[in-house]
């Protein structure tokens, strides 16, 4: 019979994505228990929680780099003991790198593996669900070209071979996104050649670009996610705008509701999502619901009509059926996170 989780492991629990996830578990009752490379990030995320005094602890591990190609990791035995649920975050996402296969895509697939491992050789094995970040990233195929128009669903695979993405004339956003599909091939791979030898199984999310209120530590507003940075830089009056690769997004917050929906529903088990908000997004239109939104941006931020495609589309509705979610619009995101960043800045905006 399906048990709900009661203590989740999540990865990744003191970035962008992962604080989230911690805290709409924490609010439904769920104790948490955070895997950092940093235990002061976690002690940081526990002192900013102070309601939830013993529902929230944090296990060190090393980085994902210092297991690149190890067959039989061991790197979160420890961290999987006791729990029954395991939301795994964290993977690296940074496009300033010297070597991507060693930086990127070697990491993600190793922190993957190591998860799963961990999962299948716990005793007593108590986990039943782990769930996996994934991103659009391992969806979109950057070289299919509309007419016709096409709709990318959570059936869609990027077609870019291992070759292709660790081949060093890459460049990291290539890489990126193979790291993103090989570490999640990884997870169904496993799941395949562990079949009827685990007691849990394995749902998949994947987000397109992602933004909104940050609830992790974060220093300066010279150190926001990657995602976010994107629209400090149009708020801080970036000019010309940066261009979206692609113009789909979705808010933080339904991201995160996306991956405990997909912990706790049963029917959720063995499946991939995609969740998506309905509306298309560029940093021009970016810039124009901060310029109207907030008076410092009147004169700094700059406006540029920017083309949106409009050529291919993504169904985020089916994750939003399957998951209960209900998405937030751009101009909520976007006037949240620029008036936590503007915060974060100072007066000086
Ligand atoms: N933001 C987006 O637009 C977006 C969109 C789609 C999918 N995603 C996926 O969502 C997940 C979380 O992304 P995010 O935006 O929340 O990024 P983030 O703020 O950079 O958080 C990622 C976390 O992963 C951990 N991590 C990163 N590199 C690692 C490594 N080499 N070894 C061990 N741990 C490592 C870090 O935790 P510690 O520093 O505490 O160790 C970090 O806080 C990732 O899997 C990403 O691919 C993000």
């Amino acid at each position: 019979m399906w048990q709900q989780p009661t203590y989740v492991l999540v990865t990744g629990a003191t970035g962008f994505i992962g604080a989230h996830v911690v805290d709409q578990l924490l609010s439904r009752g769920i104790k948490v228990r955070g895997a950092t490379r940093s235990l002061a990030k976690g002690e940081a995320m526990i002192r900013a929680r102070p309601q939830y005094a013993g529902q929230l602890d944090f296990v060190q591990i090393a980085d994902f780099d210092a297991i690149a190609g190890e067959v039989a990791s061991t790197m979160f035995d420890d961290a999987v003991k006791g729990v029954d649920g395991i939301i795994h975050t964290a993977s690296p996402l940074t496009y300033t790198t010297t070597n991507n296969e060693t930086e990127l895509i070697l990491p993600a697939i190793a922190g993957v593996r190591a998860i799963l491992l961990a999962a299948a050789a716990q005793s007593p094995p108590t986990v039943r669900r782990i769930v996996l970040t994934s991103s659009f990233a391992s969806v979109m195929d950057a070289n299919r070209a509309a007419p016709p128009y096409f709709t990318y669903t959570a059936a869609d695979w990027n077609p870019l071979t291992y070759a292709e993405a660790a081949a060093p004339t890459t460049s990291a956003v290539i890489a990126y996104r193979g790291s993103k599909k090989f570490a999640e091939l990884a997870a169904w791979d496993f799941m395949r050649e562990r079949q009827g030898k685990v007691t849990f199984d394995l749902a998949t999310l994947c987000p397109p670009m992602t933004f909104g209120p940050v609830v992790h530590p974060v220093e300066h507003v010279g150190k926001l996610n990657e995602s976010n940075a994107m629209l400090w830089r149009v708020a801080s009056g970036e000019s010309p705008l940066p261009v979206a690769r692609v113009p789909f997004w979705v808010d933080v917050r339904d991201v995160a509701q996306a991956h405990v929906e997909a912990l706790v529903r049963e029917e959720a088990g063995g499946k991939r999502f995609l969740p998506a908000a309905p509306e298309r997004f560029s940093y021009g239109i970016a810039a124009g619901i901060i310029k109207e939104g907030f008076g410092w941006a009147k004169e700094k931020v700059v406006v540029e009509q920017q083309v949106v495609d409009e050529s291919h589309g993504v169904d985020g509705e089916a994750a939003a059926r399957e998951l209960g979610l209900r998405y937030r619009s751009f101009r909520e995101t976007v006037l949240e996170l620029v008036a936590q960043a503007a915060g974060m800045e100072g007066a000086g905006v």
